[in-house]
């Protein structure tokens, strides 16, 4: 049916006799002479059609996003008529004949247009991904996935496949659940990962594991999560973690280079949990950012103004001051918005102080007097021309805020120092401490800890975990950690959490079962596939890089999923829906 893809078509074809099957992107009639866009998944060929061609009828009636076959002549395009944008923009094809394969209604928007709002796209996402933006982004994941099918298979990792209709894998979210009709009343939950099937292939000895695979997790959607995401899931036998983290990191530096040429760098840098927080205000710090939090308390606790004295003297506040370079010209009004924006995060104002030409001006010198405010300059590194945010508040307000509005400014007055920048983030804590007291797994709960069972009950609140996180850019691509490998340990981490015997047991107790059977020391890590992609195509949102995505409600526009089903299949699983119907 086809000799030649359209968008491969160039001045080598000249005379040649085609024949290119594909959609009509554009038909357009110039009065006598017709002429076609025709696209296929290499791109886009022009068709001229001569009022003399005996199928010229058959062109008449074409339209948009029919399905046609051509064959025709390749012939160079008339002097100053050349279409540079066009990979095939120096030749034509004067049609010898047309078949129209099928026909089209005429589409809800045009396929190239880029104005489509998000739910009309979702709604037809079939046209959508005819779209070449959208035919480029699926075809770089699926490069991105045969790169890492290869680098795994290499590094002599087996694919295995783990069960989706499972039992609750803590990572944090809520379960999606699959009522069992066999078993009436009980529940399946698809799983947040495969977390404990891999720790379980360890235990098996295959030593090294890996899974392109679905994780589905109910929880509150954002530009960068997905109800059901991809991960590439990895766990390993017998490796320390600067081990597992070299081997990542090569397959990561590796991809970028592949893929999209990027150099990422020799060896990424680390840094510390706590140091990213205080630095940087969050845990997966943008590194393209020179830009950093300095703290202030000491320097606040004894000014005259109590929204910095107070904070500066709280155990659990912070005082920090992020210096922009060039801000000084931030208008009053622009301030205001960012006021607003830190409130997101908690912040109760955003005091600010400019370093004009003519010297420091603000609303809060008066409180700070002149030789603070000569050392916060001293401390931030800040110069004539920029202008200093302050955040005061319970520590994790600060960090938020000001961590969110350093990302905010770097975007609105192009601050990045390079393009890309990965770093991993180590040394988290094992917990962290809910407002009723209670401890909850800062990664999931059998993450193993950096000091002995005894250690970890006595200091608890601040003890470190094995665990790694990359970020690429600002976002958090994968993490993983060391496991427990001694039911000891797994269940002193478990009762720390405030799990008791029976409940593990319930949850989980085929795992702790597992671990008293030899088995090996283990660790791996997860990255998560679809943000790999939106970084890679340089995307906003996940929502971009998956063919069939859900809306931020976790809807699908397309099927119309979640959907009712009849009473009878409800009966038939033992399911009771309490809810008024909607409609
Ligand atoms: P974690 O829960 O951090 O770790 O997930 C690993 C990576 O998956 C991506 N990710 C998501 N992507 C899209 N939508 C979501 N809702 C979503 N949630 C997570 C992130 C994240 O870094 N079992 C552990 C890994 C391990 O310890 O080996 C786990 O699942 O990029
Ligand atoms: P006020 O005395 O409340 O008018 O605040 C004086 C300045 O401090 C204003 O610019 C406020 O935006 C700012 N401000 C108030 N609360 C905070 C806070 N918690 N952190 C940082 N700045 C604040």
């Amino acid at each position: 049916m086809r000799s030649n893809y359209c968008g491969e078509l160039n001045k080598k074809h000249i005379n040649q006799t085609v024949e290119i099957c594909g959609w009509v992107n554009r038909r357009r009639d110039h009065g006598g002479v017709i002429f076609l866009d025709i696209r296929d998944k290499r791109g886009i060929a022009q068709v001229v059609i001569n009022p003399d061609n005996a199928d010229f009828v058959i062109a008449e009636t074409i339209r948009n996003e029919f399905v046609v076959n051509i064959t025709g002549q390749v012939i160079p395009r008339a002097e100053g008529l050349a279409n540079p944008k066009l990979a095939s923009g120096e030749i034509e094809i004067v049609a010898k004949n047309i078949n129209i394969l099928n026909t089209s209604k005429p589409v809800p928007f045009q396929i190239d247009a880029t104005d489509t709002s998000e739910e009309i796209r979702l709604k037809y996402r079939y046209l959508d991904l005819r779209n070449d933006v959208m035919q480029k982004r699926m075809r770089l994941r699926s490069k991105v996935t045969h790169f890492m099918r290869e680098f795994m298979e290499k590094h002599d990792f087996l694919d295995i496949e783990t069960p989706f209709l499972t039992k609750a894998t803590p990572e944090g979210a809520r379960d999606y659940l699959i009522p069992s009709r066999t078993h009436p009343g009980d529940f399946f939950a698809l799983p947040q990962s495969p977390q404990l099937f891999k720790q379980l292939l360890m235990m098996s000895g295959f030593e090294r594991y890996y899974q392109i695979v679905k994780c589905f997790r109910d929880e509150d959607l954002r530009a960068d999560r997905q109800p059901e995401f991809t991960q590439l899931d990895i766990e390993t036998s017998f490796m320390h973690e600067d081990e597992i983290m070299a081997m990542m990191e090569e397959m990561v530096r590796g991809l970028f280079k592949d893929i999209i040429n990027v150099d990422l760098g020799d060896q990424f840098p680390t840094i510390t949990y706590a140091n990213a927080l205080s630095l940087y205000g969050v845990d997966r710090p943008d590194m393209r950012i020179p830009m950093q939090l300095t703290s202030i308390d000491e320097l606040m606790q004894s000014v005259d103004f109590k929204v910095f004295s107070g904070p500066a003297n709280s155990d659990d506040s912070r005082v920090a001051a992020l210096c922009v370079p060039g801000g000084a010209t931030i208008s009053r009004k622009q301030i205001d918005k960012y006021t607003k924006y830190v409130s997101i995060y908690g912040a109760k104002g955003l005091a600010y102080i400019k370093l004009n030409e003519e010297g420091p001006a603000s609303p809060i010198l008066k409180f700070l007097g002149d030789e603070v405010t000569s050392k916060i300059i001293e401390l931030t590194g800040a110069k004539t021309g920029d202008i200093i945010f302050f955040g005061a508040d319970k520590t994790n307000i600060v960090n938020e805020a000001l961590g969110n509005l350093r990302e905010q400014l770097a975007k609105d007055l192009n601050l990045y120092e390079s393009p890309w920048a990965a770093i991993w983030v180590v040394d988290f804590p094992m917990f962290e401490a809910n407002d009723d007291g209670s401890l909850s797994a800062i990664h999931h709960p059998f993450t193993a800890p950096s000091v002995d069972a005894d250690t970890l009950k006595d200091t608890a609140k601040t003890a470190l975990s094995r665990a790694y996180d990359l970020v690429i850019n600002g976002s958090e691509v994968g993490d993983g950690s060391i496991r427990i490998h001694q039911i000891s340990m797994q269940k002193t981490v478990l009762k720390l959490l405030g799990i008791s015997d029976e409940e593990a047991q319930d949850k989980f107790g085929f795992l702790l079962d597992a671990l008293e059977y030899g088995c090996p020391p283990h660790g791996g890590m997860a990255f998560g596939l679809d943000r790999l992609v939106m970084i890679m195509t340089g995307c906003d949102s996940i929502r971009d890089v998956i063919a069939f995505p859900k809306t931020q409600t976790a809807a699908c526009l397309l099927t119309n999923a979640p959907a009712s089903v009849p009473r009878k299949v409800l009966r038939e699983l033992s399911v009771q829906v309490s809810l008024a119907k909607k409609d």
